[in-house]
């Protein structure tokens, strides 16, 4: 695929390691595809960060039409530059813009444009210890009209941003309510697809949460109020009892491209692990019984993220005591090597740039 390459002339300082946020700064340059109804995608190319400017009236300030993924760039001690999975993410894409009425994207022509875009701006990416090149692929629908209607005109973007944890709590373990009030997704909605307006629909009970002093919310289904969806950024897996279980794919949580890794690591270890599910009064009962022995997050923001309290009702479940557990450990140490080369890859899960 022909992608046309605009350097920048300006280069901007690059943030120190110790100071990275997570999505605030980004790199010199990004990737732009645009798409009409009669040419299809076309243009493609790379061009110095910049704003894009677009009519007051296109489709996507007014009704949501979008889709975005999440993935990331490792340095190796080698300085070789490692992405992980990037076809999972550019498949589930094309699954969220089959749902929000997008075209479909080429896949290949999409892992060209990141790797180029990489190499451009491949300075960027950090190379202290829990620190990678986030990366953000999106679209948005671009036609001017009021009409609810699919777009007719679309652009594809890829921007890059040196990350740290996604937690303010590092690696620590986190603090997580169940919400009760509010939900996130129903099956048949759009809580499987990757698109802005499930994680609008998130705010409000994460602010309230937030307000409590926990990080995230745990996502109750919206039919029954009952079972484990996923957290606010990730999805969840419990330990109790010996047994690793996680909510099974029900068409409202999100397919994670982490979740599916950590069930097929656990699987390799010969852990029991279970997908199916999951009662929020079964993880009270676990706890009370003193079989609720480790609960984590996993995603690609968040990577692993241990959680230490469950708050439920008005009560607190302590979890391993507030301490990252020792399968979250083993989880995150063999994740984390592998994507950033440290360890060998079984799998075929990384991609050299
Ligand atoms: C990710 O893990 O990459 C996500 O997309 C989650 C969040 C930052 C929205």
């Amino acid at each position: 695929y022909n992608i046309n390459v605009t350097l920048s002339t300006a280069k901007k300082e690059k943030p120190q390691a110790e100071k990275l946020q997570f999505g605030k700064t980004f790199t010199d340059h990004m990737f732009i595809l645009d798409y009409s109804v009669d040419i299809g995608w076309h243009d493609a190319r790379i061009i110095p960060y910049q704003n894009i400017s677009l009519d007051p009236a296109s489709a996507i300030f007014h009704y949501g039409q979008s889709v975005f993924e999440g993935l990331k760039a490792y340095l190796t001690k080698k300085e070789q530059v490692l992405l992980f999975r990037p076809d999972q993410n550019f498949k589930r894409f094309n699954q969220s813009n089959d749902r929000l009425c997008i075209p479909h994207i080429d896949e290949d022509l999409a892992l060209q444009a990141l790797k180029q875009l990489i190499q451009v701006d491949r300075e960027w990416i950090p190379k202290a210890a829990d620190t990678s090149l986030y990366i953000r692929p999106f679209i948005i629908s671009t036609e001017s009209y009021l009409g609810v209607a699919p777009s007719t005109h679309y652009q594809f973007i890829i921007i890059l941003s040196p990350v740290g944890s996604y937690y303010k709590e590092g690696l620590s373990p986190i603090k997580i309510s169940v919400e009760n009030e509010f939900v996130r997704a129903v099956a048949g909605g759009t809580g499987t697809a990757k698109t802005g307006g499930n994680y609008a629909s998130s705010l409000k009970a994460q602010q309230q949460s937030g307000e409590k002093g926990y990080s995230q919310v745990l996502w109750l289904d919206g039919v029954e109020r009952k079972y484990i969806e996923e957290v606010g950024s990730m999805n969840i897996f419990f330990k109790i009892d010996g047994e690793v279980v996680t909510p099974m794919i029900n068409g409202s949580i999100l397919e994670g491209i982490t979740r599916k890794s950590i069930l097929q690591l656990l699987r390799y270890w010969g852990v029991p692990v279970t997908e199916r599910r999951i009662s929020i009064d079964e993880i009270k009962q676990a706890y009370v019984d003193g079989k609720l022995e480790e609960a984590f997050g996993t995603g690609t923001a968040a990577v692993i993220a241990p959680v230490g309290e469950l708050f439920w009702n008005n009560e607190k479940m302590t979890i391993n005591n507030g301490q990252t557990g020792e399968v979250s450990q083993k989880l995150y140490d063999t994740l984390t090597g592998i994507q950033t080369g440290a360890l060998e890859d079984p799998f075929g899960w990384v991609v050299e740039v």
